[in-house]
């Protein structure tokens, strides 16, 4: 499965190579696997099927994009990257984001979600308003991931399991908490505690709950809280997906 970007060079696949293991690097020193991911994700999922617009195409670069409300904190994510963006002149923005988000979920313990290389940079920024809303319910997640971004029910559920990593801010989005009690470590505990219900020191945002209580959401919830191997499986071409729309 996978797109087909035009092919590289040898020297950019090097680069690649190599960028990978500084980046493995970066995350283990600096813990920030949950940042990264979120970057790579907030790269992707400004796509929209039907303008053909946004998507992971390096536009992050730019800082009308880091100022939208939603990118809140990212920033901290492109300083943290910029002196290894500097070693790797011949990367794409677009391919670096990715290939950031990708490394983060592999020294993290999660899955191996492949690799493309190739995307290009864009010129311009998509417009504000297009990630989800963290107040809202399952209509919302499926006007964002369906409708706008062309992924599917399935891909909902088994990507909100990105918040197995990391925590919320209350200076970047108002709330407050991580999802799980190993936030620096990509497991299925997500789920497990989304079922278990509110818990002391934990988060579940309303965008969270929403999984339990929509009938085509839930079984999905319960099967990746009973089986890490599915999810493992399920997220790894879901990742793939976000990372390689447009
Ligand atoms: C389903 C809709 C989603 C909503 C409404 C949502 C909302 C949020 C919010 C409000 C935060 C807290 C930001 C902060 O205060 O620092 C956050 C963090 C995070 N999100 Fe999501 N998110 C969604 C989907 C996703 C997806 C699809 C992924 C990745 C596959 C993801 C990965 C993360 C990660 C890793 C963090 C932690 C960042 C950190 O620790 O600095 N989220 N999300």
């Amino acid at each position: 499965m996978g797109k087909c970007y035009p092919t590289v060079s040898e020297e950019y696949l090097k680069a690649v190579d190599k960028c990978k293991r500084k980046l493995r690097g970066l995350i283990a020193e600096k813990n920030c696997a949950p940042l990264m991911v979120r970057l790579a994700w907030h790269s992707a999922g400004t796509y929209d099927v039907c303008s053909k617009t946004g998507g992971p195409f390096g536009t992050m670069r730019f800082k009308t994009e880091q100022s939208h409300g939603a990118n809140n904190g990212i920033d901290i994510a492109l300083r943290l990257l910029e002196p290894i963006r500097e070693q790797f002149p011949i990367l794409s923005y677009a391919d670096f984001y990715q290939l950031a988000g990708v490394v983060a979920v592999e020294v993290t313990g999660g899955p191996d979600v492949p690799f493309h290389p190739g995307r290009e940079d864009k010129p311009e920024p998509p417009v504000e308003g297009r990630l989800p809303d963290a107040t809202k319910g399952s209509d919302h997640l499926r006007d964002v991931f369906v409708k706008q971004m062309g992924l599917s029910d399935q891909d909902i559920v088994v990507l909100s399991g990105g918040h197995t990593l990391g925590r919320c801010h209350k200076e970047r989005s108002g709330f407050e908490g991580p999802w799980t009690a190993n936030p620096l470590i990509f497991d299925n505990s997500y789920f497990k505690e989304l079922l278990g219900g509110e818990k002391e020191g934990l988060l579940q945002l309303p965008s969270d709950k929403a999984l339990l209580s929509d009938p085509a959401f839930r079984p999905l919830v319960e099967k990746y809280a009973a089986d890490e191997d599915a999810f493992f499986a399920d997220y790894a071409e879901a990742h793939l997906k976000l990372s390689e729309l447009g």
